[in-house]
């Protein structure tokens, strides 16, 4: 039987090309296949919800179908739990995107031969989250009534080109009928076609490039492929990983309630949420907005820059752009084989840590107007505080950084000397001496 399909489908072909392949084993490597399977079961609960969802704005009873529709949802058996699984592996999928980012950039993965799946890497983050947005608005409750406003208002800052953008992004103006299946369109068709096809060029260019080795591989077999193959070892491994992630999806679906559109209502045109916000990882997007200044608005040749185009647009455009440059600031001609120790490149190390200091006081700065309604500090001094925050705290963290480094490379360095010197480290030397 086996010879009969291999005579006509070539399937041992197959298995040498991609069952075989080796699959470094080292905890790190999980969060790429976390991410992965957020997305099949983010599809599979989609496809779910799909079945009962109305993409429609037409009024029934008063509220409008996709909001019935999505109450309807929650009074079905299971329809609320299928939701929240929804919701919460699409928060893990964004979350395990974002560290599995951060696991390349600190070991050094993105540079050369791997610059291009660094960004196709970074478009798939970018789809990621622009699945969840859309995803959203879809309830139209108050809460996703309001949500679209802001998308709404920050298309439409594009200067020249926003409002033609604006109109064919929302099927007409806003508020409109066509607006909430045209997000329907792109939350369930093409923004997950995107991500299928991305993740498949991801994933093929990483099976040709093959993963990075773990420096353990080193010792083991120098410039050899070390690892288990798919067939048959990586596979229970990675079935044991979905369980154990489906369980803690289930475990959080089961206790912690998600997004509840019968408490914000349906759309209320005159009373938007006040003070929203978007979740964790687009905080930081409303910290830029909220301490913009104003006076940097300007009307240059008709065209209106004003604080939304800065902050939601340029600003997260310039910072995508760094990020995107990353491999580029590599100039090695050699292949990178071994994954590197983030500690042996502490300037890279330091700027990641800047990095994620700066997204920390932005995502802060999204809470202005918390903490401002708290009287943590004034409405004039909020902008100028944030502002040097911005500036200070990236840049103490990176010389913290550097410090912290250099300081363990010199204990480091001390102990190899006295091992040398005396035959052991000086940990061991403290010791004797105590006893
Ligand atoms: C959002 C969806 C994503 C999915 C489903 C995904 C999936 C994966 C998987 C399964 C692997 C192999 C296992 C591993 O190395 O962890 C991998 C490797 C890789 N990913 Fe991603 N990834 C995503 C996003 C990203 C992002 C945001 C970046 C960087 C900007 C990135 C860059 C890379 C690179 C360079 C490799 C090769 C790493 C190596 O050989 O060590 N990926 N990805």
């Amino acid at each position: 039987m086996n010879q009969w399909l291999d005579d006509r489908l070539h399937i041992s072909r197959l298995n040498d090309k991609f069952l075989r392949k080796a699959f470094p084993v080292h905890h790190s490597f999980f969060l790429g296949e976390i991410t992965l399977f957020s997305l099949i079961i983010l599809i599979l609960t989609g496809i779910l919800l799909a079945l009962s969802y109305e993409p429609s704005t037409q009024l029934v009873n008063g509220v409008p179908a996709a909001y019935a529709s999505v109450l309807r949802i929650n009074s079905l058996p299971f329809g609320d739990m299928t939701r929240r699984i929804h919701h919460w592996s699409a928060n893990i999928m964004v979350a395990a995107a974002v560290v599995h980012m951060f696991r390349i950039y600190f070991s050094g993965a993105f540079k050369r031969p791997r610059e291009v799946n660094w960004w196709i890497g970074m478009l798939l983050l970018i789809f990621t989250v622009l699945t969840a947005v859309t995803g959203y608005v879809l309830p139209d409750d108050n809460f996703a009534f309001t949500t679209l406003g802001v998308i709404y208002n920050i298309t439409h800052s594009i200067p020249w080109i926003g409002d033609i953008i604006a109109k064919i992004a929302f099927a007409g103006d806003f508020p409109g009928q066509g607006v909430i299946s045209r997000f329907y369109g792109y939350h369930i068709m093409l923004l997950p076609l995107i991500l299928l096809g991305t993740t498949a060029a991801h994933m093929l260019i990483m099976i040709k490039q093959k993963h990075t080795q773990p420096m353990y591989a080193a010792k083991l077999a120098y410039k050899k492929i070390v690892g288990v193959p798919l067939s048959t070892q990586q596979t229970p491994i990675m079935i044991i990983l979905l369980l154990l992630q489906a369980g803690i999806i289930l475990l959080f679906s089961a206790f912690i309630p998600v997004h509840p559109v019968e408490v914000f209502g349906p759309p209320d045109v005159l009373n938007p949420v006040a003070n929203i916000k978007p979740d964790w990882y687009l905080v930081w997007i409303f910290g830029v907005l909220a301490i913009w200044p104003p006076q940097l608005s300007f009307t240059f040749a008709g065209g209106e820059f004003n604080t939304e185009f800065f902050g939601a647009l340029v600003i997260p455009g310039v910072i995508i752009g760094l990020m995107m440059a990353v491999p580029l600031l590599d100039r090695a001609k050699e292949n990178m084989y071994y994954a590197e120790a983030p500690t042996e490149h502490p300037k890279r190390l330091a700027a990641g840590i800047a990095f994620c200091t700066l997204m920390l006081v932005l995502s802060v700065a999204g809470y202005k107007a918390d903490l401002l309604q708290a009287k943590v500090m004034s409405s004039d001094m909020a902008n100028p505080i944030f502002w040097v925050l911005s500036v200070v705290l990236p840049i103490a963290a990176y010389f913290a950084t550097l410090g912290i480094v250099r300081g363990i490379k010199s204990l480091r360095e001390a102990d190899a000397r006295e091992t040398l010197a005396h035959g052991h480290p000086t940990e061991t030397t403290a010791h004797s001496a105590d006893d």
